[in-house]
């Protein structure tokens, strides 16, 4: 039997909607500031579509649009001043940055009360003892759709491809503090079927299109696709879903998957930012 496919957008949509209901209601309306560096046009894209999602909740779109060529220091005192900006609740500096910015200088510099993101050390550090406060929307998002489908994690063998710091390590972590046995595999990996094969749960965060075939997947298992690559100018996931989606119990599509639940966890951050 072919593959329940979950529906992202659906989903994200009922959760976006949910938290326009509640800011509906507030005189002062939460306000998230993303900081774009450069043209890069992924980037571009991917922060326009979290100001409109803003606008879909109500959610101040305090966006600050700097120069490619902006110094390292000139980024760090916008940080500074968003920090000191009470009308500011969520803070969310655009990855990557140009070459002459260190990222992580930047991403430090964010007080944690407002990192909706969840790349700080303090977010990763509570992520990591299972005191969850901000977490990376992504993997927050991957947590939610399993959720929303009713799909149980404990005692579940998850395999997650990939160990990127935005995904494959943080969904790892969230697995394991819901009592998954985590598998994390990455381009070392000697037989990466051998290890996919054993997934309950398997989530493939790798940017390879179409890495992940049928071959490689234990019948029944949940399949979510982090993956977003441009082939001929569409996108395509890590998962090669017309193969998988005969054998998958569940599966996420690309688009519509994971992608929205991303941003609707951004807007989910920002309102508990707000609220503390
Ligand atoms: N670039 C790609 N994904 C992300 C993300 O989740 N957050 C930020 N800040 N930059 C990104």
């Amino acid at each position: 039997m072919a593959a329940k496919i979950i529906d992202g957008k659906a989903i994200a949509d009922k959760i976006i909607e949910g938290l326009k209901e509640k800011i509906d209601g507030l005189d002062k309306k939460p306000g998230l500031a993303v900081v774009l560096v450069g043209d890069n046009p992924a980037s571009s894209v991917y922060v326009n579509i979290k100001s409109i999602a803003c606008e879909k909740a109500g959610i101040r779109d305090m966006k600050q649009h700097l120069p490619e060529n902006t110094s390292e220091e000139e980024v760090l005192g916008l940080i500074e001043e968003l920090n000191n900006d009470s009308d500011v609740d969520g803070i969310l500096v655009q990855l990557p940055l140009p070459k002459h910015i260190d990222e992580h200088k930047i991403i430090e510099a964010i007080n944690p009360l407002k990192d909706v993101d969840g790349f700080h050390f303090t977010s990763i550090g509570n992520l990591f003892i299972n005191r969850e406060k901000f977490v990376p929307c992504t993997p927050k998002g991957i947590i939610r759709l399993l959720e929303e489908e009713g799909i149980e994690i404990e005692g579940k063998h998850a395999v997650v491809v990939g160990r990127s710091n935005i995904v494959g390590k943080p969904v790892a972590m969230l697995l394991m503090n819901r009592n998954a046995t985590v598998t994390v595999c990455h381009s070392k990996t000697k037989d990466l079927g051998e290890e996919t094969r054993k997934a309950d749960i398997l989530i493939a965060a790798v940017g390879k299109p179409k890495l992940i075939t049928a071959d490689m997947v234990k019948q029944g298992a949940v399949v979510v696709d982090v993956g977003i690559n441009k082939v001929d100018d569409r996108l395509i996931g890590d998962v090669d879903f017309d193969d998988v989606k005969e054998k998958a119990g569940y599966i996420t599509p690309v688009p519509k998957g994971v992608g929205p639940m991303t941003v609707a966890m951004l807007l989910e951050n920002t309102f508990e930012a707000y609220n503390k």
